[in-house]
Order: structure tokens, then sequence, then C-alpha cells
């Protein structure tokens, strides 16, 4: 009988340690090892690279940020990383968290995991980047601290929002919320089953559904059979994905439409250069617009504007000029708000699963805003 227990004991013991292994390479392999996967957004969390800006990027882009900013945030404030004294982190204090091209770390185990191998954050958050709370979710409180647009609350019908400010690539969380998109009406909970009713949401599809094993998938990948779990052998998420794909393309079409109508005005912009990050002002613009796209640099809208001439220009939405040189789409001009919201639903990353009814509101809304 004890020979049994302890031959038990040993596969149990087995069974752990080769599963810690397979996480470990899973791990290895995921875009939260972001120092093997991508170098640069790792090197925004180091002083070398943004001084004390990286007080900004550390928060969510390495380990040694993450851990420092949660008590921050449980103290209520979501803001950039601060010293002790509560102002504004200085290059040395970043350099003691480790902030430094020798020492800065990825999305790490110990990110989110705490010394008894608990994870670091549940249930709830505190107040976000992104001006809202996530209740009640499960374990996706902890990504959602770091998964969401980060660049404050807006107001759902505000009639200018004055700025050009994009929501940042990492939009799920106010997506899955149903948070930060305009013309759509998000002073209420949005009633969204997968952010409430799968227990916790984003490690629910990302993590454990998609595990092979006896443990939860650590590649963070939505497996490809994923709705066959919970929604029939016959539920595919191209049945979500290709309608909201469409209306992505629509909405690109009618913000092509509203530029090219518009186009003589277009003198002037300050060129971006995406090779080497160089901005070059008062661009002349040589010829008429004949397609744009939408995108964002260094953190403002952004077109990449397709001249009749063959001419390929980057610019911030802010920066395309008249000849006055003022812009030709003021931040009162919906198509402002149409390109956050074209942004949010596209960066999301999900195509309209995380929260289909919402997807599909905004992106209705916002053709409807064009009109
Ligand atoms: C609130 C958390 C948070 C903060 C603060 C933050 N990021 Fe990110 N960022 C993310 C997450 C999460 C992703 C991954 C999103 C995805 O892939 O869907 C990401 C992705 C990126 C990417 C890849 C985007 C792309 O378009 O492929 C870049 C570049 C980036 N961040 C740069 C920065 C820089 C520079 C800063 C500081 C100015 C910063 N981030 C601050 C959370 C954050
Ligand atoms: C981005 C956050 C994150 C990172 C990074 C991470 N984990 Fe996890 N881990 C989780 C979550 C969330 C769960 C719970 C999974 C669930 O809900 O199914 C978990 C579960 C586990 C478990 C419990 C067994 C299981 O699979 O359910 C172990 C062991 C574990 N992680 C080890 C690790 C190790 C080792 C690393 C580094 C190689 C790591 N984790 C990195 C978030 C993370
Ligand atoms: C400490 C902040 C942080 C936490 C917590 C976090 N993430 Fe991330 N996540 C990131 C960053 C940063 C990236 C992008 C890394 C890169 O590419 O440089 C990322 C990337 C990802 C990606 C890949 C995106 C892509 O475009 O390939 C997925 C999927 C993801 N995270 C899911 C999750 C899930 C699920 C959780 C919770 C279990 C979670 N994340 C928790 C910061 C975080
Ligand atoms: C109902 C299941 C489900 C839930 C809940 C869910 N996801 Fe996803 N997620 C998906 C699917 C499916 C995709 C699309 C994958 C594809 O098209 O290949 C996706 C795409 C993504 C992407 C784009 C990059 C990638 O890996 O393809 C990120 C990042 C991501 N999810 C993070 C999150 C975060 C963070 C949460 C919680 C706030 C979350 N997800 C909740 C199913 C889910
Ligand atoms: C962990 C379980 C789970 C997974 C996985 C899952 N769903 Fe769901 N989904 C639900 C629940 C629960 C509901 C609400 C009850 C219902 O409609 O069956 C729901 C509802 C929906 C709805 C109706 C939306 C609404 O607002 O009422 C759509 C559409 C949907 N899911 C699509 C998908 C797609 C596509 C996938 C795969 C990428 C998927 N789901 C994966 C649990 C899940």
């Amino acid at each position: 009988m004890k020979k049994v227990l302890l031959a038990l004991l040993a596969l149990g013991l087995m069974v752990a340690f080769s599963s810690k292994e397979a996480i470990q390479k899973e791990w290895e392999q995921s875009a939260h090892n972001n120092g093997v996967m991508g170098a640069k957004t790792l090197s925004a969390a180091t002083v070398e690279a943004r001084a004390e800006s990286a007080a900004h990027c550390a928060r969510c882009h390495s380990e040694q940020g993450f851990v420092a900013w949660l008590d921050q945030l449980k103290k209520g404030n979501p803001g950039n990383l601060v010293g002790p004294d509560g102002k504004p982190a200085t290059v040395e204090y970043l350099k003691g968290l480790g902030l430094t091209k020798d020492q800065v770390k990825p999305i790490t185990c110990q990110t989110c995991h705490d010394e008894d191998g608990d994870l670091r954050l549940v249930h709830d958050t505190p107040m976000l980047p992104s001006g809202f709370k996530a209740t009640a979710v499960g374990n996706a409180a902890l990504c959602i601290t770091c998964h969401n647009s980060r660049n404050g609350r807006i107001t759902w019908n505000a009639e200018d929002p004055g700025r050009y400010t994009y929501p940042h690539a990492s939009s799920q969380g106010d997506v899955i919320l149903g948070k930060n998109a305009f013309f759509v009406d998000d002073t209420k909970e949005w009633p969204n089953p997968h952010a409430f009713f799968t227990g916790n949401a984003c490690s629910t599809c990302h993590m454990s559904l998609a595990g092979t094993g006896d443990y939860s998938s650590h590649t963070f990948k939505a497996p490809e059979n994923l709705c066959a779990s919970c929604h029939g052998a016959k539920y595919t998420q191209e049945m979500v994905q290709e309608n909201t794909e469409h209306l992505l393309s629509l909405l690109r079409s009618k913000v092509n439409a509203r530029v090219l109508a518009v186009r003589d005005r277009i003198k002037t912009v300050r060129a971006y250069n995406p090779e080497n990050g160089q901005f070059t002002p008062n661009t002349p613009v040589t010829s008429p617009v004949y397609r744009v796209d939408i995108l964002s640099i260094a953190g403002q809208i952004a077109f990449k504007m397709t001249l009749t001439d063959g001419t390929v220009l980057y610019s911030q939405l802010g920066d395309i000029k008249d000849d006055k040189g003022q812009p030709v789409f003021a931040t009162k001009d919906p198509i402002v708000r149409a390109s956050w919201n074209y942004l949010l639903i596209e960066n999301d990353g999900s195509k309209g699963v995380h929260n289909p009814t919402y997807t599909r509101a905004v992106l209705l809304a916002t053709l409807n805003a064009l009109q």
C-alpha cells in the first residue's frame, strides 16, 4: 500500500515537473517573452531608450515595471511610475528597479505569479489607465490590467474629443467590457457573456481551453476549435470574424470617401518615415490623394496616403494641413472619432469574438456617424 502511494507521489511529482518544463517552453515561444519576440517593445521599458519616460512603458512591458506599478495601482494611481516620494520617477530610481538594457525582464512567470505561485491580481482591477475598472472577471483582472487602451476615459457622445490620441495596441480590455468607443453608450455595463460568464474570460479561452494536457497553455494563443468547447462542434470563429471584417472594410471605404471629398484642400503634411522614425515638416502633397489607410504613429491617429502619382505619405492626422496651415481634419470632425473606433476594434485583434454584439454596434454606429 505504502509502495503504491509512493509510486503515485513520484508520478505526481514527475507530472508536475514535466508540466512546469512544458509551461516554461510554451512561455519562451510566447509574445510575453518579448525579449525574444519583440525586443523593440521591451527596450521601451529601459532608461537607455527612453530616459524618464521608461516610467510610462515599463508599467506593462516589463516584469520590474509591472510589479512596482501594481502596488501603485492598488493605491489608486494608474499613472506613470512614481518614486517613493510620490513624484514622477527619476532615471536613478528606474535604474534601481532594474529598468536598464542589461537587467530588464519581459512578461515573465514572476510578472503574473507571486513568490507562492499565486496570481498577483484576480477578480477585480483597480482604476486602470483606460479610465475604468473591471469587476468580478476572475483571472481576467490580471490580463486587463495591461491589456487596455491606456489613454484615458473617452466621453462616448463628445462632439469634440479635442485630441488625436489613438487607443493603444492593447484595447482588448476595453472591447470585452464594452468601453471607450464613440457613438455607443458605454455608461452602463455591457452584458457580454464572454466577459462575465465564462469564468476567467481571457484565461479561459487563451489558457485553460487551449491546454492540451493537465495544465493551462502558456502560449496564450486561442486554439483553433475554441468555439466548439462551448457552442457545439459546428460553430467556428469565422462565423463572427468574417462579418466583422466586412464591417471594418465598409468603414475603411467610408473614411476614404470622406478624405477624397476634401482632397483638394490637402496641401502639406509632416511626413513620417516608417524606416527611421523621422518626421519631415511641411512636406508638400504633390498630387491628389486616392487611397487612405488608418493607422497610428507615435501615439496619434495617422493616415497612410497613396497619391495619384504613386507617392506614399505617412502623417499624423493633425499634421495634414490646408493652404493656411490649418488641420484639414479638426478634432471635432467625425473622421477623428471614427478612426479611433476603427483602431479600437482593429487593435483588439479578435475581429468581434471578444464582444460580438458590442463590436457590431460600434462599427454600425460609426458608419452611421460618417453618413
Ligand atoms: C497599460 C499597459 C501598457 C502601457 C502603459 C504601454 N503598453 Fe505597449 N502594449 C501593451 C500590450 C498589452 C501590448 C500587446 C497588445 C497586442 O498585441 O494586442 C502592447 C503593444 C505595444 C506595441 C506593439 C504594437 C503594435 O502595433 O504591434 C508597441 C510598439 C508598444 N506597445 C509600445 C509601447 C510604448 C512605446 C509604450 C510607452 C510609451 C507603451 N507601449 C506603453 C500594453 C501597454
Ligand atoms: C501573463 C501572465 C502569466 C505568465 C507570464 C505566466 N503565467 Fe502561469 N498562469 C497564469 C494564469 C492566468 C494561470 C491560471 C490559468 C487558468 O486560468 O487556466 C496560470 C497557471 C499556472 C500554473 C498552474 C497550473 C495550470 O496550468 O493551471 C502554473 C504551474 C504556472 N502557471 C506556471 C507558470 C510558469 C512556470 C511561468 C513562466 C514560465 C508562467 N506560469 C507564466 C498566468 C501567467
Ligand atoms: C504585465 C503586463 C501584461 C499582463 C499582465 C498580460 N499581458 Fe499579454 N501582453 C503584454 C504585452 C506587453 C504584450 C506584447 C509583447 C510584445 O509583443 O512585445 C502581450 C501580448 C499578448 C498576446 C499576444 C498578442 C499578439 O498580438 O500576438 C496575447 C494573446 C496576450 N498577451 C494575452 C494575455 C492574457 C490572456 C493575459 C492574462 C492571463 C495577459 N496577456 C496578461 C502584457 C501583458
Ligand atoms: C470567448 C473566447 C475569448 C475570450 C474570453 C478572450 N479571447 Fe482573446 N481572442 C479569442 C479569439 C478566438 C481570438 C482571435 C484569434 C485568431 O483570429 O486567430 C482572440 C484574439 C486575441 C488577441 C489578438 C492576438 C492573437 O493572439 O491572435 C489578443 C491579444 C487577445 N485575444 C487577448 C485577450 C484578452 C486580454 C482577453 C481578456 C480581456 C481575451 N483575449 C479574451 C478568444 C477569446
Ligand atoms: C468558455 C465558453 C465559451 C467559448 C469558448 C466561446 N463562447 Fe461564445 N458565448 C458563451 C456564452 C456562455 C454565451 C452566452 C450564452 C449563449 O449565447 O449561448 C456566448 C455567446 C456568444 C455569442 C452571442 C453574443 C451575445 O452578445 O449574446 C456569440 C456571437 C458567440 N458567443 C460567439 C463565440 C465564438 C465565435 C466563439 C469562438 C471564437 C465563442 N463564442 C467561444 C461562451 C463561450
